[in-house]
């Protein structure tokens, strides 16, 4: 058996066996697990990634778990690097601050606190504490002068925090609880290093955006769970905590913003998503097989939009690499013979080549040299932004393709 991964039987969340494969996107290598040249012909690991519904408490998740050591070795992403993140923690902090801190006493410790940007905004307002596994990017969060902790956030973790610092008055998390495979560890941790009147704020992205037109590319295997509002419910009923309130947030394609706390009064938030997500059909494992169908079609889509435009020899050209844009050209099998390149502003993916499909990423400037006849909006959640950056190329004869309903814009 492959120790670099695990196959869960029980759903993460009720420990139900009821579970039911509605998308098989195959094996492949891990989205962020970009090549630098002299690895393109040594062998590349690839694990499944296919996505199950449980029938019980509807999480959409998967089962095939990479040892998290293998999973977050490439991780790179900063919070930093994203204006519209950056935007986004600066708008939160200003909510904590105002409505969940009362003194400059009062503890704040943020799981996953990467780079250190939101608890950036949150110091003065109470004491701030991250939790961050990578060290280089807890360095960097120690280097704007947050306190960090380099370590994975569980239980035992939470016991030595609260002994050592105090119980936090305000418990943060932000696209990370979706990573965490024992969440109900991590649910324990939380009740014991959260003060009794203190909140616990989490971001994640929201299953209803991804079956909508969120789009499937999303699903890669450091997401382990794409979350219902009512799932988490289940699993705040199931380990002792409450959903008190919630809220739809435009940030991944849409997220959900949820207030826990240990008791106290819920707000008709909680209750009016609830019943959207009924009416959504989330709760349905139809719908989920009606979204396997969408994700096939779209496929045949684009595939024979991109094959009619190489057999007119027109040059294609990929528009930032992220890693949703690497399960998307594996599960399309898109590769160098239909992108020549793919152009992305971040300095250290640039020279090195997509994972399974072996394309180069360049400096955006190659485009300024040779227009191509198109451009594939990989970052496609950036789509506004980079056709106004990029009115030049429009203005110039390009045209920009959306990669999931495969429309020339
Ligand atoms: P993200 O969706 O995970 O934030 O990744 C977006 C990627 O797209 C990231 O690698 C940066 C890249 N990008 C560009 O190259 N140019 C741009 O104008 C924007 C907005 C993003």
């Amino acid at each position: 058996m492959d120790k670099t991964i695990i196959k869960n039987k029980n759903c993460r969340i009720c420990s139900s066996q009821d579970m039911t494969l509605f998308l098989s996107l195959g094996e492949m290598p891990l989205a962020n697990a970009f090549l630098a040249k002299k690895e393109l012909t040594k062998p590349e690991p690839a694990f499944p990634l296919d996505v199950y519904f449980c029938k019980n408490c509807s999480l959409v998740q998967l089962c095939d778990i990479v040892d998290p050591k293998i999973l977050f070795k490439n991780y790179t992403y900063l919070t930093s690097a994203s204006r519209p993140l950056v935007k986004h923690f600066v708008d939160l902090s200003k909510e904590v601050a105002d409505n969940f801190l009362q003194s400059a006493s009062d503890l704040v410790v943020e799981i996953g606190s990467n780079d250190g940007v939101l608890l950036g905004g949150l110091k003065g307002h109470g004491q701030v504490l991250g939790i961050e596994p990578d060290e280089k990017i807890a360095d960097l969060a120690r280097n704007r002068g947050i306190r960090t902790l380099t370590n994975f956030f569980t239980s035992s973790l939470a016991e030595k925090v609260a002994k050592e610092f105090d119980k936090a008055n305000v418990i943060l998390a932000n696209n990370v609880v979706a990573h965490i495979n024992d969440l109900k560890d991590v649910f324990d941790g939380i009740k014991v290093l959260l003060a009794d009147d203190g909140v616990f704020i989490f971001e994640v992205h929201w299953v209803g955006n991804l079956i909508g037109d969120g789009g499937f590319d999303q699903i890669y295997h450091e997401h382990l769970s794409y979350f219902s509002l009512n799932a988490l419910n289940k699993a705040a009923d199931l380990w002792g905590l409450k959903i008190v309130d919630v809220k739809k947030i435009p940030i991944h394609g849409q997220s959900l913003r949820v207030y826990m706390k240990k008791t106290g009064e819920v707000l008709n938030s909680v209750e009016q998503l609830l019943e959207e997500e009924g009416e959504l059909g989330l709760l349905k494992e139809s719908t989920y097989h009606d979204f396997a169908q969408k994700v096939k079609r779209s496929k045949d889509s684009l595939v024979s939009l991109l094959m009619g435009l190489k057999e007119q020899n027109k040059t294609i050209v990929g528009y930032g690499a992220p890693a949703k844009g690497n399960t998307l050209l594996n599960y399309y099998a898109i590769d160098g013979e239909v992108l020549d390149c793919i152009i992305d502003t971040t300095p250290f993916k640039q020279g090195l080549y997509t994972p399974g499909t072996h394309i180069p990423v360049l400096a955006p400037e190659v485009i300024k040299k040779q227009p191509p006849d198109y451009l594939l909006l990989l970052a496609w959640n950036y789509a506004e932004q980079i056709i106004e950056k990029e009115k030049w190329y429009l203005e110039s004869g390009g045209k920009f393709i959306h990669p999931l309903n495969a429309v020339i814009l």
